[in-house]
């Protein structure tokens, strides 16, 4: 195993943490952007206690409100002219994985005069690697990305309908202030999509990660039985604050770097996923609920031990007279069961997709993460077909 590993973002984590909003900001800046979603935090009150802990310690700010679910560059960019045109010194991302991943990007792009879709690989020849940003704190509303605490960004450009991604150290957040208080009012499906988001985070490294990482593999496996654990009773009773502390600090943990390091891991589920909500505005998790069992199906044909060891590690099945491969399917059974159960669609029709553009899809799932031969990096790597396969 090697490997290097740093996460500089700082996290303060409990109940009722927002309040202490001020104080955080005052270490980085005197005039904040706050950057917001649909308008949940208005309506849910997270917004008032932020701006109430603003006040109280003399700071100014200035709003960047709409950030739509599944951002878009147009909005990357008008957060940033925002910032630039009222001389903001510092960002605070407000809201979910949306709002922070945009608000991350419009840290950079406010210190950087070209257009900011150059920062998002793309297949572009050129990359743009921004080398400054203004500071960003995270103030996460909704337990699924770990965005809040890692060093990267999804956006999308609805232009071309590709839907990419940055990730670099410069994006880390300087501060993590996670007050899981503020997701008791996240609906019971987003609740689930998230559950299957953090899920599929550590199942990545697990399934396409190396070989050889025996406390990488306990840990995915703590994170997934926890999340079935907690999130199900956050599922099934929004206000239990406990299952809703235990779920955002699964999310944090899934994707902040720990989990994943000495994995290398990839993503393929996520790069399918990724195709769809570009062309779809599906939310991400609730793909992530497709794409994944399908997925799993596929991948378990190559590399059954592995996923005999999840059926048996995961979900406690006994290997009792069944090969590898017909423990490691009744593992994914039972996985899509769980999904089932807490709400969130396993399948394409469930939300509207049709077959019509399969190959778009695989061909944009590829576009970045590829191999030499042009086949989406994973284990296996995948063909077109392969991809298509999957989807069908
Ligand atoms: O927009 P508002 O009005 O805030 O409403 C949101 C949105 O409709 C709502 N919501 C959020 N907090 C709430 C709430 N509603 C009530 N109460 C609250 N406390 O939930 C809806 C979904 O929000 P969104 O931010 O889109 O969800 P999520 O956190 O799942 O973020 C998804 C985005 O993150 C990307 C995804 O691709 C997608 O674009 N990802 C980012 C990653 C990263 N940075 O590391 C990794 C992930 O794999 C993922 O790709
Ligand atoms: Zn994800």
């Amino acid at each position: 195993m090697n490997f290097e590993f740093q996460n500089p973002t700082k996290i303060i984590f409990g109940a009722g943490t927002i309040a202490r909003l001020g104080e955080v900001v005052s270490e980085y800046g005197k005039k904040a952007m706050i950057v917001t979603g649909g308008g949940s935090v208005k309506r849910t009150g997270a917004f008032d206690k932020a701006v109430e802990s603003l006040k109280s310690a003399g700071l100014a700010y200035v709003e960047c409100t709409d950030v739509e679910p599944n951002p878009r560059i147009t909005s990357v960019a008008r957060g940033a002219k925002i910032a630039k045109d009222e001389g903001c010194d510092v960002i605070i991302a407000l809201g979910g994985g949306s709002t922070m991943d945009a608000a991350k990007v419009m840290g950079a792009a406010a210190l950087y005069d070209g257009n900011p879709w150059d920062m998002i690989l793309h297949g572009q020849e050129e990359v743009y690697i921004p080398t400054e940003t203004l500071p960003v704190i995270t103030v996460p509303t909704l337990a699924a990305t770990g965005s809040e605490a890692n060093c990267g960004a999804v956006i999308t450009n609805d232009e071309t309908k590709i839907k990419s991604f940055i990730q670099i150290p410069l994006l880390f957040p300087k501060v993590a202030l996670v007050d899981p208080e503020l997701t008791v009012s996240v609906p019971q499906n987003h609740s689930a999509y998230g559950v299957c988001d953090i899920i599929t985070h550590v199942m990545e490294g697990y399934f396409n990660g190396v070989d050889g990482t025996p406390i990488q593999d306990r840990f995915a496996e703590g994170v997934i039985i926890n999340a079935i654990e907690y999130g199900r009773k956050a599922v099934a009773n929004d206000e239990n604050l406990e299952a809703r502390a235990h779920v955002q600090w699964a999310s944090i943990v899934a994707l902040n770097g720990w989990v994943q390091a000495g994995v290398h891991m990839l993503a393929p589920m996520h790069m399918i996923e990724h195709a769809l909500s570009a062309h779809h505005d599906l939310t991400h998790g609730a793909g992530l609920a497709i794409v994944g069992p399908a997925w799993m199906r596929f991948a378990a044909k190559y590399r059954p031990e592995r996923f005999a060891q999840f059926a048996q590690r995961v979900f406690g099945l006994s290997s009792e007279g069944k090969d590898a491969l017909t423990l490691g399917m009744e593992g994914i059974d039972a996985y899509e069961t769980f999904l089932r159960e807490i709400g969130c669609p396993t399948t394409l029709s469930e939300v509207n997709i049709t077959g019509e553009l399969f190959e778009q899809y695989a061909k944009d799932a590829a576009l970045v993460v590829r191999d030499e031969d042009g086949k989406l990096l994973g284990r296996p790597p995948m063909t077109t077909e392969d991809i298509v396969e999957v989807l069908k």
